[in-house]
């Protein structure tokens, strides 16, 4: 049987020799060259979601003053005041289920184009149409945004957690931002290494996933079990646990030479001539400069990125607070933050390598870097260290084939701040 890698599956785990992890790939199948990231290999989220015919990004919308009062905040946090988007025209790439859609046509915006390629995203968003919950205004457009063409532009230009994931994602959210007009706002979302380390790890269960059954639906109920007790620690979540893990654990995407996040310093490079930064979600920016000392070159966007890498720490955990880590001096450390950065990246490769072999032999690697990464964290991050120690017993019984759930213990409740928004304007010259 061949898997979606195009390489053989055993059905039964191989013993081990000592201080080896576990290989669930028949020895025919090692490669004894380094692994290297292969194009061919990525999957885009549209391949993906149009292969598994899913969407699953479902908002619980039952209560919709609740959903409603979310993006409200959102939308201020971005520096976007809600009210102002009333006749305005905005374009939005990649709307999912158009769950989030639903807020902003309520805003009454002039004009609201919604573009998607996913066919089951498409038909959410009819029965939306169809039933009143978006407007007849809005005009659903079935394109890839890669290839979309139209000559007009538009106030604003959303592109919300469609960006990393694809394969050359600086170079997709240039090209939407081609439809913002000058003076007007983009937002996008953007992730990293470190603020997906959590889920990085927990990834790591996948080929344990995968070898325990190959129907996909089997696999959903599989990861759903096991990681029940992790999104229990958010009470505010809005997606069902299914949805969560086949967007975040049976989905892997390995973007063009092995790049899978696009942080905010890569969304920033990217736009850097055409946008400057407006605001984020989480904020971490602070600005006090006196506006009469900022004329027409503003240098906004390198002030943010020297905010990011102080500020970096905190994206590894969302229950520590930024301050909590500038008053622990962290943030004067920047060489130290810009390690961890680089020890989450390696960890990062070296999930994509496991996944991609369907094999466990590299773990005491991420292993071994885990415990340097503790070691770097200020002692303000216990919780965090504890999360990771937790995840080293744990994921080696998952890689024994101990797919019940584990005891994971303080891993459970360690989640970083995975996906950060930011918004943009576009430069007037
Ligand atoms: C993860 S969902 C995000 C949905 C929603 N914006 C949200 O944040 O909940 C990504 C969406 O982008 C769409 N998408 C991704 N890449 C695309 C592309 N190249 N062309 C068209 N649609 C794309 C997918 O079909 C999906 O609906």
């Amino acid at each position: 049987m061949l898997d979606q890698y195009g390489m053989q599956r055993i059905q039964a785990f191989y013993p081990l020799r000592k201080g080896q992890l576990m290989t669930i790939h028949p020895s025919s199948c090692m490669k004894t060259t380094p692994w290297q990231p292969d194009p061919d290999h990525t999957v885009s989220f549209l391949e993906f979601y149009a292969k598994q015919n899913v969407i699953p990004v479902k908002q619980d919308l039952t209560d919709l003053a609740r959903h409603f009062a979310r993006r409200d905040y959102l939308y201020r946090t971005l520096g976007l005041v809600p009210q102002f988007l009333r006749g305005r025209s905005v374009i939005e790439f990649g709307p999912g289920t158009g769950d989030n859609a639903v807020y902003t046509n309520h805003l009454q915006p002039g004009l609201y184009h919604l573009v998607d390629g996913n066919p089951a995203s498409l038909s959410a968003i009819r029965h939306k149409i169809d039933h009143g919950q978006l407007s007849r205004n809005c005009t659903l457009i079935n394109a890839n945004f890669i290839e979309y063409e139209c000559d007009q532009q538009f106030d604003l230009v959303i592109c919300e957690g469609c960006i990393p994931g694809q394969r050359v994602p600086g170079e997709v959210l240039k090209r939407l931002g081609r439809f913002c007009a000058p003076g007007g706002m983009l937002i996008t979302t953007t992730s990293s290494a470190v603020s997906y380390l959590a889920e990085t790890c927990r990834q790591l269960c996948y080929p344990a996933i995968a070898m325990a059954s190959s129907n996909f639906d089997e696999q959903v109920n599989i990861a759903a079990s096991l990681f029940g007790k992790h999104l229990a620690f958010f009470q505010c979540s809005t997606r069902s646990i299914e949805d969560w893990v086949t967007d975040n654990i049976l989905f892997h995407w390995y973007g063009v030479n092995g790049a899978d996040f696009f942080s905010i310093p890569d969304a920033l490079h990217a736009m850097d001539d055409a946008f400057r930064f407006h605001a984020s979600s989480p904020r971490f920016f602070r600005d006090l400069r006196w506006y009469k000392t900022v004329d027409g070159n503003d240098p906004v966007n390198a002030l943010v990125l020297e905010e990011y890498w102080a500020f970096l720490p905190a994206l590894l955990d969302c229950r520590v607070d930024k301050e909590v880590i500038v008053a622990n001096g962290q943030s004067a450390d920047l060489a130290k933050n810009r390690q961890i950065d680089h020890i989450c990246q390696e960890i990062s490769t070296i999930r994509s390598r496991i996944i991609a072999t369907l094999s466990y032999d590299p773990l005491d690697e991420v292993i071994v870097l885990l415990d340097q990464l503790g070691r770097l964290l200020p002692p303000v991050m216990r919780q965090t260290c504890a999360g990771m120690a937790d995840f080293a017993v744990g994921i080696r019984q998952v890689a024994e084939g101990r797919l019940q759930p584990q005891p994971f213990n303080a891993f459970c409740n360690w989640w970083g701040r995975g996906q950060q928004y930011l918004s943009l304007i576009k430069n007037t010259h």
